[in-house]
């Protein structure tokens, strides 16, 4: 346990004091969406249009809107908006240079999704250019173009557009919408639950022993865990989050206590920029209500980009001033001596007894059609990867 004092979640502020919501109803809904009709408009891919619901639903409080150029450079070159709040991640709104000409400072901009729904407004304040190798070099810690962050930061157009939001409508979740709650509405859960401290664990990945086993360690200490599973963009060979959201259900359903455990989407989109990323997360789950936030081995990791526990030593750097608690786990494994999960803090045996193993190979087992060891996954949750792999193959 860390020597921070246990925090409470009904003392446990959002960060910078006040949980935002940009999310309008009623009367000024109807007034912006009669306005929208005479703006200019702006489509937002995927990514950006998870960054608007997550701002405005207060995930990303402060933020109130998309990043201007001061706190866009504070943040990458110092991890702090320029008002001294610590943030790792730019969030900003990229669009190429043409587009950028056609929009006036001082104008509000219609935000459309993909989809041709209008989801929000941008009052434009700020449009500036960035350094794409700059922010690659600090934000991911590489300029390598083989970096998913990298690769999508490459892809960009080379103007940020930067202003307060308004979201006028909330992107849908398809299948997962009853898992979707926003902050405020994870925090009246989490009181009507009685819970008063709360740990929230991030996963791209399906659940697997080692997820659990620190997920239960850390639910040995606090009153209930918030698995909140990033289901925004992800890069093409991850496992896809409605075979995720199934592993979840299934493991929580058979291996959790119904009344310790709550599941809630996290719709970002993952940036693979590990410690810088593991500080965002933190940031989120603060603003969802938890008092603690798991940070394992190679968080937010991708390839051999980070170290083993580079994100755990950077947010320890922060873990004050970021007023959320950080459970901080070594590497985890199942010990066929032990035959129990443990981690070299807790197994005395040797690298021979212990199962590993990696993303790659468990898709590799999968789509050959192999069985995870039950070393690896419970049996319900490797049932529920296979059933949706073959699928996925045969579609
Ligand atoms: S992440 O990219 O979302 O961080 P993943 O879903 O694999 O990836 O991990 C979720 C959390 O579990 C992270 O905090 C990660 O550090 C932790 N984790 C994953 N595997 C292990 C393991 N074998 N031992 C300890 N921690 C782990």
């Amino acid at each position: 346990m860390s020597s921070v004092e246990m925090k409470e979640q009904e003392n446990i502020l959002p960060h910078g004091g006040e949980l935002i919501d940009r999310e309008l109803t009623g009367d000024r809904k109807e007034s912006y969406l009669h306005k929208s009709k005479s703006l200019l408009v702006l489509k937002l891919d995927a990514w950006s249009l998870s960054d608007l619901e997550l701002i405005a639903n207060g995930g990303f409080s402060p933020l109130t809107g998309f990043m201007g150029e001061e706190d866009y450079q504070s943040v990458i070159e110092n991890i702090c908006l320029k008002d001294g709040t610590v943030w790792s991640i730019p969030i900003t709104l990229a669009v190429n240079k043409e587009q950028a000409d056609s929009y006036d400072i001082g104008t509000s901009i219609a935000l459309f999704g993909e989809d041709d729904i209008l989801y929000g407004v941008l009052e434009l304040e700020e449009k500036y250019t960035y350094e794409k190798e700059k922010e690659a070099s600090l934000v991911y810690g590489t300029t390598d173009a083989a970096h998913p962050g990298v690769k999508k930061l490459y892809e960009k157009g080379d103007v940020y557009l930067a202003g307060p939001i308004f979201m006028l409508n909330r992107p849908s979740h398809d299948n997962f919408e009853k898992f979707y709650y926003d902050p405020k509405e994870t925090r009246k859960m989490f009181a009507e639950l009685g819970w008063k401290t709360i740990v929230g664990f991030q996963t791209r990945n399906p659940v697997h022993r080692a997820h659990e086993y620190i997920q239960k360690s850390a639910l040995e200490s606090v009153d209930g865990l918030l698995l909140n599973p990033l289901v925004g963009e992800t890069k093409s060979d991850d496992i896809s989050a409605e075979i995720r959201m199934e592993s979840y259900q299934v493991i929580l359903k058979n291996y959790y206590p119904e009344n310790r455990a709550r599941l809630v989407i996290y719709p970002a989109a993952m940036r693979y920029a590990g410690p810088k990323e593991a500080i965002l997360h933190a940031i989120v789950r603060k603003n969802y209500g938890c008092t603690h936030f798991i940070v394992g081995r190679d968080h937010a990791g991708v390839g051999d980009y980070y170290g083993t526990y580079e994100a755990q030593d950077l947010i320890s750097q922060y873990e004050e001033k970021l007023g959320i608690q950080i459970f901080k786990f070594e590497h985890a494994f199942f010990c066929t001596k032990c035959e129990n999960m443990g981690t070299e803090k807790t197994c005395p045996h040797g690298k021979e007894f212990h199962v590993h193993l990696s993303g790659t190979k468990v898709r590799e087992k999968l789509r050959n059609g192999e069985q995870l060891p039950k070393e690896f996954s419970r049996p319900e949750v490797a049932s529920v990867l296979m059933k949706g792999l073959s699928k996925n193959n045969t579609n």
